[in-house]
């Protein structure tokens, strides 16, 4: 939960406990229906074993204790948030969350609470005479509450599990799961409403089911309405009570001290005494990362700290994250510092930007052959880097690095149409000449090996070593053409000329240089003599060796660049 004022360390895994058990209550009431696909009868028997399990005064007690705490320590979190802004997939939650107490008021006083006051039994024949043969309304209610509650768990044991390492292989079974489930629950009720209502036909089948079951009475049944209307008020006016009272709590704050977060772009934001770096951000919409939604376990969060190092010292939780990805004494994790003076941050990890798509007409759908600058690039050493990163780290390490890369090739006119592992492929030259490709292609390079330098200077303390790329470009012609199968395609080139130029991207390791290009390529951008050094290189399906230049001073090749008029 993001922007929380820190709350009793015991609060969210008592929260987590309460809501597993729910969940698995859930599972075995769901199973119970899903007997109906079997029979009514098989429905009815099974419900003995689920009784069993649940209607006993151990598993009561404890179903019941967790309802509520689960419920009234998420109303204490929602009173405890200093700010309501927060990411969609958190709201949605906390929204189904809080609709399940209303609508469950619906589903236990026509059961359970009926059998306590009135010893009615609720059998699943009568549950669903009356739920959906006889008022069909009040089925759409139960199946409400089916999906919400459900959805919640769903939700809520997604975003527990998914910093885990091996919830990427679960996944698929566990998403087949969350889905098999309510939908073989709902087939069960649907066929056992069919056998139910074909029941309902025989001559006095309703009434005898009534007296054997001990449905409550008309009166009986008024007082179970005001119980349950009870319970709903209740729930609506315990979420309204926490609603305000959070509102004057924080007016009441903000008379207090305010100190000032100070960014890098100048910016400062004034807040409380209290609240985090991360709900400084969230307040002044600055864009801040945050994947677990501030319950400090993913770390992207992290901010550097300038100059003040007085701060209130982390709590394990956060050294321990803090110390999992090696950080510097001077970082900290925003959703967990409250500072108590003035501060001046720097996020570490920025809040992606959509990166722009270029997007090659239509009419290379069916591919055809064009003069063209094919520019390779990998990250040197990105094999080491990642090995003591945490999953989410390298994702975000990459994303930022593309970011890098394919906005300079976007800029510079081409169209980053790869990206495996850690390498990129580019295209200049699909809706231009050959020449201004070229120019293209060396001006998109120069941008990339700054911009790579730049981030790598930004994320120096979680780097082993600076950042590095090496990038190869020909040109020549290719096969331009959409490939892919259904939606999903994307343009590419195919030929000796993108081999060649994926060859020399590999070359610059061998060469310790950020550039290699082939000659053609720097006559096509109309460099002139260059006095960088010049080598013949042989490539695999090449019989003539390839002449080309080693850049290995990108800033000189700006003047270059300068000089056939192209500014770097
Ligand atoms: S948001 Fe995940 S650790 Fe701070």
């Amino acid at each position: 939960m993001t922007s929380n004022q820190p709350v009793g360390p015991w609060v969210r895994p008592v929260r987590l406990g309460c809501g597993l058990l729910l969940f698995a209550y859930l599972v075995t009431h769901f199973t119970n229906h899903a007997f109906g696909l079997v029979s009514l009868q098989a429905m009815e028997e099974a419900r003995l074993w689920f009784l069993a399990l649940w209607r006993n005064p151990i598993g009561e007690t404890a179903l019941l204790g967790a309802l509520l705490a689960h419920w009234l320590l998420g109303l204490w979190l929602i009173y405890r948030r200093r700010t309501l802004r927060m990411p969609m997939w958190e709201a949605t939650q906390i929204i189904l969350g809080l609709t399940v107490p209303p609508l469950l008021a619906y589903h236990v006083v026509g059961t359970r609470v009926a059998n306590a006051m009135y010893g009615s039994e609720d059998l699943y024949t009568r549950v669903i005479l009356g739920n959906w043969v006889q008022n069909p309304a009040s089925g759409v209610l139960q199946a409400g509450l089916l999906t919400v509650a459900w959805s919640h768990g769903c939700v809520g044991l997604h975003y527990w599990l998914r910093f885990r390492a091996w919830y990427g292989r679960v996944f698929p079974a566990l998403l087949a799961f969350f889905v098999l489930m309510p939908v073989l629950a709902s087939l069960g009720i649907a066929e056992a409403a069919r056998e139910v209502s074909e029941l309902a036909h025989q001559p006095d089948f309703a009434r005898r089911l009534l007296t054997a079951t001990r449905a409550p009475s008309t009166e009986q049944m008024a007082t179970l309405a005001q119980v349950r209307d009870g319970l709903v008020t209740m729930a609506w006016v315990l979420l309204a009570v926490t609603l305000v009272a959070r509102i004057v709590r924080e007016q009441l704050s903000w008379r207090h001290l305010t100190i000032r977060i100070r960014y890098p772009d100048g910016r400062e934001v004034p807040i409380p005494v209290g609240w985090t770096v991360l709900e400084a951000s969230r307040s002044a919409l600055i864009p801040h990362l945050s994947v677990c939604g501030g319950r400090g376990r993913c770390s992207t969060c992290r901010i550097r700290v300038a100059g003040d190092l007085a701060l209130t010292p982390p709590a394990p939780q956060e050294i321990a994250v803090l110390q999992r990805i090696g950080a510097g004494p001077d970082v900290r994790l925003a959703c967990q510092l409250r500072p108590i003076r003035d501060l001046a941050v720097t996020p570490l990890l920025s809040a992606i930007r959509a990166a722009a798509t270029a997007r090659a007409p239509r009419d290379t759908l069916a591919g055809r052959e064009r003069q063209v600058a094919v520019l390779f690039a990998d990250m040197r050493g990105f094999t080491k880097i990642a090995e003591n990163k945490l999953p989410y780290d390298v994702v975000f390490l990459l994303n930022r690095y593309f970011e890098a890369v394919g906005s300079a090739v976007a800029e510079a006119g081409g169209i980053a149409n790869q990206y495996t592992g850690d390498g990129v492929m580019a295209l200049f030259g699909v809706n231009t000449n050959i020449e201004t490709a070229c120019r293209q292609a060396l001006l998109a390079s120069g941008v990339m090996i700054r911009r790579v330098e730049d981030l790598s200077r930004e994320l120096e303390n979680e780097l082993p070593a600076p950042l590095r790329i090496g990038i190869g470009i020909h040109a020549g012609a290719a096969v331009v053409g959409e490939i892919g199968y259904g939606d999903t395609h994307y343009l590419t080139a195919v030929g000796d000329t993108v081999n060649t130029a994926s060859r020399l991207g590999a070359l610059t390791k061998q060469y310790g240089c950020d550039l290699i290009i082939s000659e053609l390529v720097s006559e096509q951008a109309g460099l002139g003599h260059m006095d960088f050094p010049h080598h013949e290189v042989t490539v695999r399906n090449r019989e003539a060796p390839l002449k080309v230049v080693i850049i290995d001073a990108v800033r000189r090749l700006a003047d270059h660049l300068a000089l056939a008029g192209t500014t770097m």
